[in-house]
């Protein structure tokens, strides 16, 4: 079987907008039915093209700000004969978003949390308000969840998946007036906390681990390590160790 790059670990099957791996088909099935979806950072185009291909999705912008992936989306659609339902577009972020695409979903996958916000944060204008959006952060899912905060985003679900030995967080949310996170909601995920599933516990426990060996690593090291930076991995192994003293 081909081997194709993709992220992260996503090298050991063939995939394709026909075959979606898990992580990008845990995506599609937060797009409500019917929905004009934006694509940022499409890549390949997979997820518009599965979507539209399954009669989920009325219309969609697969954006790209490179031009060899925005290339390979282009090439999806279009062995698709989907060119009249699904726009490719070069452009940073929202920006590849037009009024008149009159865009009802945004996902944005397969980024660092920290990308994914400055994405969202740079492209405000081309927010309307109404956007669900669909987030599949690697890593940086704080900060994300922080800016989610900060623009008036409620999370409506979230959901962790572990694949080909990685962790994959997904986030949905929706603009509804403001709300408040702690901060041990906006570290572990507000609706993770309270379902406490058993990827979510792994997940943690695996950090857990990490987290005291770089600590002993701390105690060890014969450069001082910055106070600052002690204090908060100790900060953060007190709540993880916390989270999961309740098991
Ligand atoms: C690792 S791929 C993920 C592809 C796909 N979304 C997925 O989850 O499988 C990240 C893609 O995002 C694109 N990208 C990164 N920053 C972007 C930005 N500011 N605007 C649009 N695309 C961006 C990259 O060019 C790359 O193709």
């Amino acid at each position: 079987m081909p081997k194709v790059p993709d992220i992260r670990g996503e090298k050991e099957q063939q995939l394709n907008e026909q075959t979606l791996s898990m992580r990008l088909e845990r995506v599609a099935a937060h797009v409500p039915a019917g929905a004009r979806l934006a694509d940022i950072g499409s890549d390949h185009g997979y997820l518009p093209v599965a979507l539209m291909r399954r009669g989920t999705i009325a219309a969609a912008v697969a954006g790209e700000v490179a031009l060899t992936p925005f290339r390979s989306a282009e090439r999806t659609v279009r062995e698709n004969g989907l060119d009249s339902q699904i726009t490719v577009r070069l452009g940073n972020g929202l920006a590849a978003i037009e009024p008149q695409d009159r865009i009802t979903a945004i996902s944005i996958c397969g980024m660092g949390g920290e990308t994914i916000r400055d994405i969202l944060d740079s492209g405000k204008a081309h927010l309307s308000g109404q956007e669900r959006l669909i987030l599949q952060p690697n890593g940086g899912e704080q900060p994300l969840r922080q800016w989610l905060m900060e623009n008036n985003y409620c999370i409506l679900c979230e959901e962790l998946l572990r694949e080909n030995r990685f962790d994959y967080e997904i986030i949905v949310a929706e603009r509804a007036g403001p709300v408040i996170y702690s901060d041990e909601e906006l570290y572990f995920g507000p609706l993770q906390m309270q379902a406490r599933s058993p990827a979510f516990l792994g997940k943690w426990r695996r950090i857990l681990r990490h987290k005291q060996q770089t600590l002993s690593q701390f105690a060890r090291a014969r450069q001082e390590v910055p106070e600052e930076k002690r204090q908060e991995i100790a900060r953060q192994v007190r709540w993880i160790s916390e989270l999961l003293a309740c098991e």
